[in-house]
């Protein structure tokens, strides 16, 4: 149950990896599966490397995307549930709580409509022991059931994906590890066996239930707090001379820290970081252990101060004004090789832009056009036919140097391969002089920057002195 990032993909390497299993993908948004049934796989509503060529393959054999949600419950030996649980934006626990309503009329229906023994498998992240209230929610149905005279019963397994988005699919052919949360035996048992098709048995990790729901809040606030203690040391860097990039090839060579995810940037974005962090949050307070509540929260705020003295910094640079300004931002995506841009800092900054009277000319590969509109629902978009100069607002294009043209500033804010290649020789001399370039994931080769006539700034460093 759920057609979005975690259950087509997932769905459709167990598909790829167990012929002998038929699997229904269903989900309540007729868009999202008429998507994953369309004839191009360019137009699959998930952007993953290898994804579409999966597809190709187990669509219609032993896959099937459709609304039948009802029948697909009656049919299944086994339901996961991938269902999305935004943080609650009103009552309580708003800001921080996970919203389960999704969750919770997925196990309703579920009690409604399966029928035997089904397993019950939690996929989407979710707060600690919302197991419990599946639990719950089922157990009332079986109670009811009874009175009818029919027969079901049910077992609730946590298994939580800890898939990165633009890896997703390499992440599911070799995870690190699989992690399957449960009390029942037999359950954890089948589900065990379908991972045994392709992992080995001793990356199966089995917990009990809670553990398995808060290693996987744990682990992304971890990789998180990485994030951003690296974003922290970027700024002593650039007050103090010293270079984050060596600063963090130093550190990483340690090998007990290691070299991933210590990389400076604008901030971390993402479906997940902040979402499981807030949860994490909720819980500590619920249990009321304010000193740990305080130290996960402080990562968020770190993460804030990251975006702000980031937009500080370019205003600063730009002689405390953008007003009137043309600026180029180059990567809206939260992270490269993705096309989504949920809690991107490129849509804080921009929007930072766009109050204080910029002209934003956005490029991205990857991201469609209507997802900044989305994004950006407070400026519309610049008609074709105003000039740059005439009012704030922003423009979208493919084109990387129709979005350089003319700019005073380049703001590189998503590390996509493509922008380090770019001759930037030619990318200078369509600016507008005095030229700047913010390269806030230290993408650039500064050698290459060298004798050009432009002003580099980067994240970790500073503006670079040899230019
Ligand atoms: C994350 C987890 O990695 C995954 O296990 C989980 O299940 C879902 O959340 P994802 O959100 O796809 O995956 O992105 P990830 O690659 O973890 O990056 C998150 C954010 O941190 C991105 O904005 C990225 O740009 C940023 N980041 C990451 C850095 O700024 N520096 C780094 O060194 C690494």
């Amino acid at each position: 149950m759920g057609a979005g990032h975690v259950g087509g993909p997932t769905m459709a390497v167990i598909a790829l990896k167990c012929k002998s299993i038929k699997i229904n993908v269903v989900d309540i948004d007729p868009s999202k599966i008429n998507a994953w049934n369309s004839e191009n796989l360019d137009d699959l509503p998930v952007f993953e490397p290898d994804l579409k060529n999966i597809i190709a393959k187990v669509r219609n054999r032993n896959l099937f995307f459709s609304q039948n949600i009802d029948s697909a419950i009656r049919e299944a030996d086994m339901i996961f549930i991938s269902v999305n649980t935004p943080i609650k934006t009103k009552g309580e626990g708003a800001g921080f709580a996970s919203d389960l309503k999704w969750v919770e009329s997925s196990a309703r229906k579920i009690g409604i409509e399966a029928k035997g023994h089904t397993i019950v498998v939690e996929k989407s992240t979710l707060p600690v022991r919302t197991a419990k209230t599946i639990k719950t929610i089922l157990e009332n149905s079986v109670k009811e059931s009874k009175i009818n005279n029919i027969t079901k019963s049910f077992s609730v397994l946590s298994n939580p994906e800890f898939l990165s988005e633009g890896n997703a699919i390499n992440d599911l052919l070799n995870p690190d590890r699989v992690l399957i949360g449960g009390d029942n035996d037999m359950a954890i048992n089948c589900l065990e066996q379908i991972y045994l098709e392709w992992v080995s048995k001793h990356k199966i990790i089995k917990t009990n239930l809670w553990s398995s729901e808060l290693s996987k809040l744990s682990a992304n606030a971890l990789l998180a707090q990485r994030v951003s203690s690296i974003n922290s040391i970027s700024e002593i860097c650039e007050a103090t001379g010293a270079d984050i990039k060596e600063v963090s090839l130093a550190i990483g060579s340690d090998k007990r820290i290691g070299h991933k995810f210590l990389d400076a940037g604008p901030g971390f974005g993402g479906s997940c970081f902040k979402k499981d962090i807030l949860n994490l949050v909720y819980l500590c307070r619920y249990y009321g252990m304010d000193s740990v509540a305080n130290y996960w929260e402080q990562v968020i705020k770190m993460n804030e101060w990251q975006q702000k003295r980031i937009l500080k910094i370019i205003l600063d640079k730009l002689f405390g004004t953008v007003a009137g300004k043309n600026i180029a931002i180059l990567g809206f995506a939260f992270k490269a090789n993705t096309n989504d841009t949920r809690e991107s800092p490129a849509i804080n900054l921009t929007n930072k832009l766009l109050e204080e009277g910029a002209i934003v000319s956005i490029h991205d590969p990857k991201v469609e056009k209507k997802k900044i509109v989305e994004d950006l629902k407070n400026y519309s978009e610049k008609n074709l036919d105003n000039s740059k100069n005439r009012d704030s607002t922003w423009s979208f294009t493919r084109d990387v140097f129709e979005a350089i043209e003319n700019c005073d500033a380049i703001i590189i804010l998503t590390e996509w391969p493509e922008y380090a290649n770019l001759n930037w020789h030619d990318c200078v001399a369509l600016m507008r002089s005095p030229k700047t370039i913010f390269d806030t994931r230290s993408i650039l080769n500064e050698k290459q920057l060298k004798d050009l006539d432009v002003n580099y700034w980067r994240i970790g460093y500073g503006l670079s002195e040899k230019i």
